[in-house]
């Protein structure tokens, strides 16, 4: 299996200082014991790496809501509780060639959807496009690290998930909570080393951003959370007190919520509605108290390949004038340099290559009451 993650030279001598509030770790180690914290659960080593790469790419990107976070708080109980099967081989239930459907049998989603992918390219590079649609599946972590595999490729690649019958946010003007923070991810090649990757919860912000601001003590900035009345909420542990609501991309109904909430209702239905997975909006969603409930077992996804060298010659130079133009677009007075979605992550990358992933105290202690075994804090600060 090979990586999708940009390529850089992190080696485990690369450990700089720890700074301030946080731990440098190397990219390799925390791999490395990623992978191995897998592997005590009983994942097979060729996924538990593709998994912990998955589950890297977050923090070594700087979408760390998804990255090692979860470990903890997410994977270690899935899998310890049989919500996801470390051995589960997934089901072709239809297989036309270019579309697939599979039932992924509470696969762990970190590796599963990244092997999704692989298939969908696969198929892409057969017929021009490629989709595998899924439903039995679980988490998958960054929906980017997937459709980046596309991108890899020279395709585009078209990714996203619901959260099975997980209800976290309410329509706007709504009462009960029906729709998850369904992600979406949108890749393609662009400049060299630097792929178009739009990586985005439908929701403002995935509930782990409001966690790691609880977490490390954060003000969740206006337009995140608003309480039962509308009201904006800035206090990040109020979410999970249910005290808070999440908000949609676009902010009020003034602003352009319908819009974040219809984005979240297409992937619910692209994702879920297509291959029969659960899906939020169902009707026990109805009955209680409509606050943020229901459970994150049987995930749909949409897993979706194209090759633009089937329709034509050329595509590969036209995205890079494409892309090439925003990141020459004059900022404005006293403003850093125009990025497209996916560049700042790839320069992170390559930075945190180099010199480490940083991991906040808290996050460092998590880790390490885990089991990983990660270079120590600075004296005084465990
Ligand atoms: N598995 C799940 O159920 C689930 C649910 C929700 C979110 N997620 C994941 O959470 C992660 C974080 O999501 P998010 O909504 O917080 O993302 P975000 O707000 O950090 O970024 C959203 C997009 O904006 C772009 N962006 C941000 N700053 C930029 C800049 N300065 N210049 C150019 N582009 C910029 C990013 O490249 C990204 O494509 C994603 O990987 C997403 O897939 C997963």
């Amino acid at each position: 299996m090979t990586s999708t993650l940009p390529d850089g030279a992190a080696t485990r001598s690369a450990v700089p200082e720890p700074r301030g509030g946080e731990v440098r770790v190397p990219y390799e180690v925390l791999l490395d014991e990623t992978t191995a914290f897998f592997g005590r659960l009983g994942v097979p080593e060729a996924r538990a790496r593709l998994a912990a790469e998955a589950l890297c790419y977050g923090d070594l990107t700087g979408m760390d809501s998804h990255g090692v976070f979860n470990l903890g708080r997410l994977y270690r109980p899935l899998l310890e509780s049989g919500g996801a099967d470390p051995l589960a081989e997934p089901l072709v239930l239809r297989d036309l060639g270019a579309c697939v459907l599979l039932d992924h049998r509470r696969a762990l989603g970190l590796w599963a959807a990244s092997e999704a992918m692989d298939l969908a390219a696969e198929r892409a590079a057969r017929t021009g496009i490629g989709l595998v649609s899924v439903r039995g599946a679980t988490h998958f972590g960054c929906a980017g690290v997937h459709a980046r595999r596309a991108a890899d490729r020279g395709m585009i690649g078209v990714v996203a998930s619901n959260c099975g019958g997980q209800r976290i946010a309410r329509p706007p003007l709504g009462a009960a909570a029906l729709l998850g923070t369904n992600p979406l991810s949108v890749a393609a090649p662009a400049l060299e080393g630097r792929p178009f990757v739009l990586d985005m919860s439908t929701t403002v912000v995935p509930t782990g951003r409001v966690r790691t601001a609880a977490r490390d003590g954060r003000e969740a900035p206006e337009g995140w959370l608003t309480d039962d009345a509308g009201r904006p909420v800035r206090d990040a542990s109020a979410y999970d007190r249910g005290e808070a609501w999440l908000g949609w991309l676009g902010g009020t109904p003034a602003t352009g919520a319908f819009k974040g909430f219809g984005l979240g209702l297409a992937v619910e239905l692209l994702a879920a509605v297509l291959p029969g997975a659960a899906t939020g909006p169902a009707p026990a969603a109805l009955e209680g108290d409509g606050r943020p409930g229901g459970s994150d077992d049987d995930i749909g996804f949409l897993v979706l390949a194209i090759a633009p060298g089937a329709l034509r010659d050329g595509f590969e130079e036209d995205a890079l004038s494409v892309f090439g133009t925003v990141a020459d677009c004059p900022p404005l007075p006293g403003e850093g340099p125009v990025r497209y979605p996916g560049h700042p992550e790839a320069e992170r990358a390559e930075e945190r290559r180099a010199s480490g992933v940083p991991l906040s105290l808290p996050l460092h202690a998590e880790l390490t009451a885990l089991g990983l075994r990660l270079p120590a804090a600075p004296e005084g600060t465990r």
